[in-house]
């Protein structure tokens, strides 16, 4: 998506060869306006899916899934990653690990609000290792519903997720697809093939 890899080049920055900070307009101060066209975007791709409900982890997840939800005109849902006072029970709960952070932490849904019947489009802002996407995908699993696809802002096609995802089967759409970020500079994978090409 010509847009969001324009705003990635523009506006992103290369903090390592491994992360990439994009808080002006996805993880901090959010770009409303690329977030609608992201939105649209995902919409475009799934929607002849039959999705019945949109599922994200918060916090950054829920901006770009925000429109694609409204366009597709289904419910959004996130996944909390921190107990809720009025959310005690009745829960679909997955332990998600994080490389970056070492730590695990539990996230839930409640069971109200996915069903076995609904189909699925799990939407993140990242993909990385995919331990986010892997601890919706159970959690939607536990439900009895069935995944529809990964729809991703920014994948760092370098680290394992993407492949991981594909290894089992789902479907995964990725607006951007960071070959590398090595020496500072941006290398998304379309361009390596044309460059190659
Ligand atoms: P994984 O789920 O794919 O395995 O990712 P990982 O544990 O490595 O990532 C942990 C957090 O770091 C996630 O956000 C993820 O979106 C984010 N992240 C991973 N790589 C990058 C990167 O290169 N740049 C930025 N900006 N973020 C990255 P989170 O902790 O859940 O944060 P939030 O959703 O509350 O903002």
């Amino acid at each position: 998506m010509q847009e969001l890899k324009n705003a990635i080049r523009e506006r992103g920055k290369v903090l390592s060869n491994d992360v990439l900070k994009v808080d002006t307009f996805l993880n901090h101060q959010i770009d409303t306006e690329l977030m609608a066209l992201v939105g649209k975007e995902f919409a475009a791709r799934f929607k002849n899916d039959g999705i019945t409900k949109v599922l994200t982890i918060e916090s950054s997840g829920i901006a770009p899934s925000f429109m694609a939800a409204t366009e597709l005109q289904a419910p959004l849902i996130f996944a909390r990653k921190k107990k809720s006072l009025t959310l005690t029970d009745n829960l679909l709960v997955s332990t998600v690990y994080s490389f970056t952070k070492q730590e695990s932490n539990d996230i839930s849904v409640s069971k109200d609000f996915i069903q076995g019947g609904d189909r699925v489009l799990i939407i993140d802002d990242f993909l990385a290792n995919g331990q986010a996407a892997f601890g919706l995908i159970e959690i939607v699993e536990q439900a009895g519903a069935s995944v529809a696809g990964i729809g991703i802002v920014i994948e760092k096609s370098f680290q394992e997720g993407r492949k991981n995802l594909d290894d089992a089967g789902y479907r995964v759409e990725s607006l951007a697809r960071l070959h590398d970020l090595n020496e500072g500079k941006i290398t998304f994978v379309d361009e390596l093939v044309s460059s190659h090409s």
